[in-house]
C-alpha cells in the first residue's frame, strides 16, 4: 500500500494507493491542500478514485466536493451525512474496494453521528472518534458522549491491539500511534466506566474551533468559503505592486484609471492621490456611467486587497479585460509612507 500523510496545521489527510492497480483514495482533504494531493498522486503514479469524509468536520474545510468535481470521481459518507452532494453514501460494515484495497467501514457516532473509522489492512483511519492521546470531543452538532462511549469500548478498542491508529487530528506531530498504546496512554480512555466517561466528556469545557460557522455551512452545503472565493478572484486577475502603482501616481499616468472600491467615509479619510470612490457595493451599478469605457487600464484597490480582487475580477466579468487589483491595499500603502490625499477630490 502507498501511503501519504498530508497535514494542514493539526489536521490530518491520507493518500492511499493500491501499489498494484494504482487506484487511490484520499481521506478527509483539506480544501487548500488540492493541489498536494493531486501533485502527490501524479508523483505516485496513482489515480485517486474516491474521496472520502470520515464525518461532517467542524474545524476544516473539507476539500471533497471540489476535488470530486474537478476528477469526477465520487464523495463518500456515511449515510448518516447531512451533505446533499454525497454521492456513495455508507453503512457499518461496508467496503469500498480501491484496487486490492479494501476499506471496511465501522460506524462510529459520538464526535459527530455520522463519524466512521476505515480499516485498510493493519491501519485504521480513525477520524475525530479516537485521536492520539485524546478523543474527538461531544460537544459539537450532534456529539453525543453516550456514543462515543460506546464507539470506543465496544467497536473501536476491541479491534486487533497492534492496528495502528491514524487521527483525523494530531496537533503534537506524533504521526500515528496503536490501539495498545492508546488503551495503555490514552488519559481520556482511563475511565472505562460509561457515566464517568460521560461526564468527563461533559465538563471538557473546550473552546470553538476558529471558523466553525464557516466550516460547518461549507462542508454540509458544498458552498465556497470566503477564502475560496478569493482564491478564485485571484486567480483569474493580474495585480500590480505597491510601487508600480506609486510610480504611476507620481508621472501621474493618465493610462491607468486607479478605483478606490472602499466606503465613502474611508476614502475621504485618505486616499492614493488621483484615485477616483466607486465602493464595491456600487460596482455594477455605476460601473456604465463611470467607466464607459471598457478598454481602459483599471487598477482597483481597497483596505487590504482583498475585496479589490473580487472588484477586479468583476469588472474583467463585464469585458474590462485590463482591470488589475493591487497587490496590498491602502493598509500597506500607507505602512509604506506612499503619499495619501485626503478629502472627497480624487
Ligand atoms: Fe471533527
Amino acid at each position: 500500500m502507498i501511503y501519504e500523510q498530508i497535514a494542514t496545521g493539526g489536521c490530518q489527510s491520507y493518500l492511499l494507493g493500491c501499489s498494484e492497480t494504482c487506484a487511490a483514495v484520499v481521506i478527509d482533504p483539506e480544501i487548500s491542500q488540492l493541489d498536494r494531493y493531486l501533485g502527490l498522486a501524479a508523483r505516485d503514479g496513482l489515480r485517486i478514485r474516491y474521496l472520502i469524509d470520515t464525518h461532517t468536520h467542524a474545524d476544516h474545510f473539507s476539500g471533497t466536493r471540489q476535488l470530486g468535481r474537478q476528477l469526477g470521481v465520487p464523495v463518500v459518507m456515511h449515510r448518516d451525512s447531512p451533505a446533499s452532494f454525497v454521492d456513495m453514501r455508507l453503512d457499518d460494515g461496508d467496503m469500498v474496494l480501491v484496487g486490492r484495497l479494501r476499506l471496511r467501514v465501522i460506524h462510529t457516532p459520538g464526535h459527530t453521528r455520522d463519524s466512521m473509522c476505515l480499516q485498510v489492512e493493519d491501519r485504521l483511519f480513525t477520524g475525530d472518534t479516537l485521536l492520539i492521546g485524546a478523543t474527538g470531543r461531544t460537544d459539537l452538532p450532534t456529539g453525543d458522549p453516550d456514543a462515543l462511549y460506546d464507539s470506543l469500548f465496544q467497536r473501536v478498542l476491541r479491534l486487533d491491539p497492534s492496528l495502528k491508529v491514524h487521527p483525523a487530528h494530531d496537533y503534537k506531530g506524533a504521526g500515528h500511534s496503536t490501539i495498545a498504546r492508546e488503551l495503555a496512554e490514552n488519559p481520556r480512555l482511563q475511565k472505562r466506566d460509561r457515566a464517568a466517561f460521560v461526564d468527563m466528556m461533559r465538563s471538557l469545557n473546550l473552546t470553538m474551533p476558529t471558523h466553525i460557522t464557516e466550516a460547518l455551512r461549507s462542508n454540509m452545503s458544498g458552498g465556497k468559503t470566503v477564502a475560496q472565493l478569493l482564491a478564485e478572484a485571484g486567480a483569474v486577475v493580474p495585480f500590480m505592486a505597491l510601487a508600480e502603482l506609486k510610480a504611476r501616481v507620481e508621472t501621474a499616468d493618465g493610462n491607468l484609471v486607479v478605483l478606490d472600491v472602499r466606503e465613502r467615509d474611508a476614502y475621504e479619510q485618505g486616499h492614493v492621490p488621483g484615485a477616483r470612490l466607486l465602493p464595491r457595493g456600487q460596482l455594477e451599478l455605476r460601473v456604465n456611467d463611470d467607466l464607459p469605457d471598457p478598454t481602459r487600464r483599471i487598477l482597483t484597490y481597497c483596505e487590504l486587497g482583498r475585496i479589490s480582487t473580487l472588484a477586479a475580477a468583476t469588472l474583467r466579468e463585464l469585458g474590462y479585460q485590463r482591470a488589475v487589483a493591487l497587490d496590498g491595499g491602502m493598509k500597506a500603502w500607507r505602512e509604506a509612507g506612499y503619499p495619501v490625499k485626503p478629502g472627497s477630490e480624487p
